[in-house]
């Protein structure tokens, strides 16, 4: 069960009855959930909400999304209106986050959605995560795994190198399918799109006829989000072509050939499967250190528009 990094765990019912124990003393722990993994703690504990900004540098105001088993459990804090249960019954449980009004009688703590009257909630796939959360009476404040600003981890590993042994444990559920954080939605007043991910806009009109995606009010709900974001920690570059050997390029399609510097994010041309390998490709060209990452044209639809917005984000 253990291995050589002594907090990672596979999961089982004694792992998962240590983790139900350690969150409920207001302790934080890595999960692994569809999109990426996160770090996990007790929403309606002051303490443990503390120790996920303390630990990830987060910036207060910068409010967290809370993950439920299913909508009933979340009726207790927030407000469910039409829109939330046409989108809930299509995509949940899933990677969809919807900010909705938060209920007066709500035992969420403040600082968790920094003290705004909204709240963004989500239900999460990975049958580990649901376990869990199934387990426990409050739910679970959970920002991706990772120091602010930095890229989202996909694998146990990630967390780990992130934050080491400050997490008793981190449970590992496998490589994140998706790879990208859920996409976010606002249905707290008229419907805007405000995250991109792998449930696109033209899906989500299919259910909800007008949404938005005005960044006007991006601006004012997601302060995390207007900021320099999803960063590997070496300068990314788009548009522009590498400059020699020690620049690595991210490329897109079959049309590109094998080279050294060359990571093909799908060969075969699939958004999805691109988006699913973006930030572990991230991860490896910073690790066999090359000094500068560049990226070739990605569509710009489907999976392709978020990837494009991380990648945009990790350019400022
Ligand atoms: O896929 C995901 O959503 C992952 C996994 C772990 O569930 N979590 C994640 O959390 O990406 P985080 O904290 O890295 O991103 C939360 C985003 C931020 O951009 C934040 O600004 C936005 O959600 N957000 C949270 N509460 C909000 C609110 N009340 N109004 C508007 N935006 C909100
Ligand atoms: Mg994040």
């Amino acid at each position: 069960m253990k291995n050589i990094y002594s907090n990672i765990y596979s999961f089982n019912k004694r792992v998962l009855q240590k983790t139900v124990k350690i969150l409920k003393d207001a302790e934080l722990v890595g999960l692994p959930t569809e999109t990426v993994y996160g770090l996990a703690g007790n929403a309606y504990s002051k303490k443990a909400l503390k120790k996920i900004f303390l630990l990830k540098k987060r910036p207060k105001k910068n409010p967290l999304i809370l993950h439920y088993y299913n909508f009933k459990r979340a009726s207790n804090d927030v407000v469910l209106n039409k829109d939330f249960y046409k989108l809930y019954k299509k995509f949940c449980p899933g990677p969809l986050t919807f900010v909705l009004k938060k209920k007066r009688t709500s035992k969420i703590e403040s600082h968790a959605a920094a003290n705004l009257d909204t709240v963004a909630v989500r239900f999460p796939s990975h049958k580990v995560v649901r376990s869990i959360l199934r387990n426990l009476n409050f739910p679970l404040a959970m920002p991706s795994a990772n120091i602010s600003s930095r890229l989202s981890p996909v694998n146990a590993i990630d967390v780990y190198n992130e934050f080491k042994n400050k997490l008793k444990i981190i449970v590992n559920g496998g490589r994140s399918k998706i790879g990208i954080e859920s996409t976010v939605i606002d249905l707290s007043k008229t419907p805007n799109l405000l995250r991109p991910g792998i449930i696109g806009l033209p899906e989500i009109k299919k259910i909800v006829k007008k949404v938005s995606t005005s960044s006007k009010n991006v601006k004012l709900k997601a302060p995390g989000m207007m900021k320099r974001h999803y960063s590997p920690g070496i300068p990314v570059i788009i548009g522009k072509k590498p400059k020699n050997l020690k620049d690595a390029l991210i490329v897109f399609g079959r049309k590109y050939e094998n080279k050294d510097n060359y990571f093909n994010l799908s060969k075969k041309g699939n958004l999805k499967e691109a988006a699913s390998n973006l930030y572990i490709t991230m991860r490896k060209i910073k690790e066999n250190g090359f000094k500068r990452i560049f990226v070739a044209k990605i569509p710009k639809q489907g999976p392709g528009i978020a990837i494009n917005d991380r990648l945009k984000r990790a350019s400022k």
